[in-house]
């Protein structure tokens, strides 16, 4: 994260807050796994959003136009025994050097010094609901500062959610963003056409997960975005499927859902491939219907089209494809009214993508799908799951699950696929299997 960056975002903040406010957002916090093991720490998207602060117990406020400074961070004080056991912190003086607050506290004063910050303050922006300590811990504090209404202090009268501001600005990405976003994402797509080499009947998903581990770890890169998804033949059909633990058949297709991520922005990408490197008929057939529907999906991303269009756009071809081969029976648009195609394609064509990987940001504004808008990312992720059991089809084209899923930034121009570099038609997939 670049402070300048980091800075501005802390400004635009406290401008839509206004003065006579005050934020209040928490980092993360670290989870035990097992005994005195934790969780692999990440922080919490808003908060580094803001802070570009790596650590736990903190928490930082932002009261615009205040005297001593406008951004206060409370976080853990230096400690040489911490250092020493867990490595370099910031400290509170590192706070202010290092990551720019005017101010800062001792996260474990933060019971001494959050109410004399909230006192006099109109509305209190907090991410409400997230954190029970936090919501708990305001409730305290506002009681404490009404009890001393008496003196001439006035506790705050209204509690506003912070995601809507923030998560509006969240939405559109800068060019710094983009620029982290699209190196997660070339360094998955070594993963995924890794994968793709080293697939062959007999090894194990696992196996293949490794494969893109490696990849993403040899580039620097630790943390995945989210279980990878590694699902041969009939496993695509499960679609969080994360066991990972079959064996690869010949004839089956492997679904690949992986994407790792770069200074907490995500990647997110599917591909699917023959497990032999060549595609069978009837996979063929599934296959290029989910591509020509990934692609209409496509030609309506621009700028001020309803997001939903994408969507329809999918349904649409799919479901006329399913009919032409006879996995759906009647007319394509009845079969659209009435849902039918949903027992093959149940989920919607994508989300917003970004520090989360089902980034933030309303899909609806007002009850109506909003418009697409410059600096948006997206995936594109359209797929047709036909599962072993589903006795309404031919069994010629059961076990098989689809998945194309491609990261789309909305442009001035249209749009751009940043994930562009991985093998995705039958074609070029055949190729790089060989
Ligand atoms: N990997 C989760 C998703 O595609 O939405
Ligand atoms: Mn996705
Ligand atoms: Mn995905």
């Amino acid at each position: 994260m670049i402070s300048s960056d980091l800075r501005q975002r802390r400004q635009q903040l406290m401008a839509e807050i206004g003065q006579g406010n005050i934020a209040i957002i928490p980092s993360a916090t670290v989870r035990t796994r097992n005994r005195d093991v934790d969780y692999p720490f990440r922080q919490d998207s808003d908060f580094y959003y803001l802070t570009g602060f790596n650590e736990a117990d903190a928490l930082a406020v932002f009261i615009p136009g205040r005297q001593q400074g406008e951004y206060i961070l409370f976080c853990q004080e230096f400690d040489e025994k911490k250092a020493l056991w867990e490595g370099a912190h910031a400290g509170l003086e590192g706070a202010i050097n290092d990551h720019g607050a005017d101010d800062s506290f001792p996260i474990d004063d933060l019971n001494d010094i959050l109410p004399g910050l909230l006192e006099n303050k109109n509305k209190v922006f907090y991410p409400m609901g997230r954190d029970s300590d936090l919501d708990h811990n305001l409730m305290e504090w506002i009681t404490h500062i009404r009890s001393q209404t008496r003196s001439g202090i006035n506790a705050p009268g209204e509690l506003v959610s912070l995601e809507h501001t923030l998560h509006e600005m969240r939405l559109i990405k800068s060019p710094t963003e983009i620029k982290l976003m699209q190196h997660a994402i070339d360094v998955s797509a070594k993963g995924h056409i890794r994968a793709m080499q080293r697939c062959r009947a007999g090894r194990y998903e696992y196996q293949i997960e490794g494969e893109m581990i490696h990849e993403f770890i040899d580039n620097g890169l630790r943390a995945v975005a989210y279980p990878s998804i590694v699902a041969g033949g009939d496993n695509a059909c499960v679609l969080h499927y994360t066991e990972n633990k079959a064996v690869l058949k010949d004839g089956d297709l492997l679904l690949i859902d992986a994407g790792v991520e770069c200074d907490h922005y995500a990647a997110d990408i599917t591909r699917t491939f023959p497990v032999s490197g060549v595609f069978s008929s009837e996979q063929k057939l599934l296959y290029q219907l989910v591509l020509d529907a990934q692609l209409a999906a496509m030609q309506e991303i621009k700028v001020n089209a309803p997001w939903n269009k994408a969507h329809e756009a999918s349904v649409q071809v799919l479901t006329k494809g399913l009919v032409e081969l006879g996995l759906l029976r009647g007319d394509v648009d009845t079969l659209i009214e009435d849902e039918s195609y949903k027992l093959f394609y149940m989920h919607r064509i994508g989300h917003w993508l970004g520090m989360d990987v089902h980034d933030v940001g309303d899909y609806k504004i007002n009850d109506e799908w909003r418009v697409l808008e410059a600096g948006m990312t997206l995936t594109i992720e359209p797929g047709l799951y036909i599962p072993e059991d589903c006795d309404s089809v031919d069994e010629k084209w059961r076990g098989i699950g689809i998945r194309i899923e491609d990261d789309v930034l909305v442009t001035e121009q249209g749009y751009q696929v940043l994930s562009h570099a991985i093998p995705k038609t039958i074609a070029e997939i055949e190729a790089i299997m060989q």
